[in-house]
């Protein structure tokens, strides 16, 4: 018979497995998780995190997050395995560890790679999430797109949206193919917002203002305009339309970008992006 410590320690371990996480890859996006997952309660003892370069394990080693040279020694006793490495090494990093299965939950955000490519390089049951972040989520205020494949079970989804909302707003698509469509929003969306600041910013400083106030009037524009429009309520379109008089300025500005096609080449630039996701994601298939 069982000596009762022992079956405690045993189910305390069994515990711990399910809710411990282990980060392959300590770069920016890793520390970024880890951050929101401390500040929303996770304990740091039930986090790890294996990177080859000492630096970066030292920035997480200060968050109070145990960390290791080797991958092998990350996973082993994790119940989620978040692999946070760039898409170019993913193949060899997952190919050279064990994976138990169906009692880990592999978690990707590489961008671009799909999940048969993940199956083969784990197993072809393996329980895996597909996630598409974007840049905020270094702060905290991401949105990022979630795809399971069969094998994830409703704990693992949980566990899954608990680690990306740590990094900001989630949403679960239940095509993946959809992911080409997030890349090219959400994805790549930030560089958007920026070229429209850009833009902005040359414009303000040719209509004489210096560029330090031009900066600082399309920056907090670009903040004011993104909380108002955030909820949806009224519709990005009632919010135009709110501040454009009959004969104003804006009905002024509105027109010349209509009249220069600038909405149908915004969607052109999305339709583009969508399509050269779909392409790198068969290309990292084919490898
Ligand atoms: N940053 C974003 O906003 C963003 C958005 C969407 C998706 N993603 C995805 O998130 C993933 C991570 O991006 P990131 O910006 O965090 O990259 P990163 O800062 O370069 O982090 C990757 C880390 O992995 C380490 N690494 C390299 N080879 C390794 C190996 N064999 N085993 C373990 N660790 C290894 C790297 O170390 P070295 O530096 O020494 O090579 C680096 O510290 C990428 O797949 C990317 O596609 C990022």
């Amino acid at each position: 018979m069982e000596a009762e410590g022992s079956l405690n320690d045993r189910q305390e371990n069994d515990k711990r497995d399910t809710t411990r996480i282990a980060f392959i890859g300590a770069g920016n996006m890793a520390r970024s998780l880890i951050s929101g997952l401390i500040a929303s309660g996770h304990a740091p003892a039930d986090i790890c995190a294996s990177d080859p370069s000492v630096e970066q394990r030292n920035v997480i080693e200060a968050l109070g997050v145990a960390t290791y040279a080797a991958n092998a020694t990350a996973v082993a006793g994790a119940g989620v395995i978040v692999a946070a490495v760039k898409p170019q090494v993913l193949g060899a990093v997952l190919k050279g560890l064990t994976i138990r299965g169906a009692t880990q939950l592999l978690i990707s955000i590489a961008a671009g790679v799909p999940i048969s490519s993940l199956e083969a390089w784990t197993s072809a049951k393996q329980p895996i999430v597909r996630c598409m972040p974007n840049t905020p989520a270094l702060l905290g205020v991401g949105v990022t797109a979630l795809y399971a494949n069969a094998y994830v079970t409703p704990d693992q989804h949980a566990s899954a949206q608990q680690v990306l909302e740590a990094a900001g707003k989630v949403v679960w698509l239940t095509d993946e193919a959809q992911l080409d469509a997030v890349t090219a929003v959400s994805g790549s969306g930030p560089a958007y917002f920026f070229y429209l600041m850009e833009a902005m910013i040359a414009a303000a400083v040719e209509l004489g203002l210096d560029r330090e106030t031009a900066m600082f009037l399309t920056l907090e524009t670009a903040y004011g305009a993104a909380r108002m429009a955030r909820n949806g309520d009224p519709s990005p379109a009632t919010l135009r339309e709110n501040v454009t008089s009959p004969g104003g300025t804006t009905e002024c500005a509105i027109s010349i970008l209509d009249n220069n096609n600038v909405r149908g080449g915004i969607k052109q630039a999305v339709v583009g992006a969508a399509r050269r996701a779909q392409e790198l994601a068969e290309e990292s298939g084919d490898s």
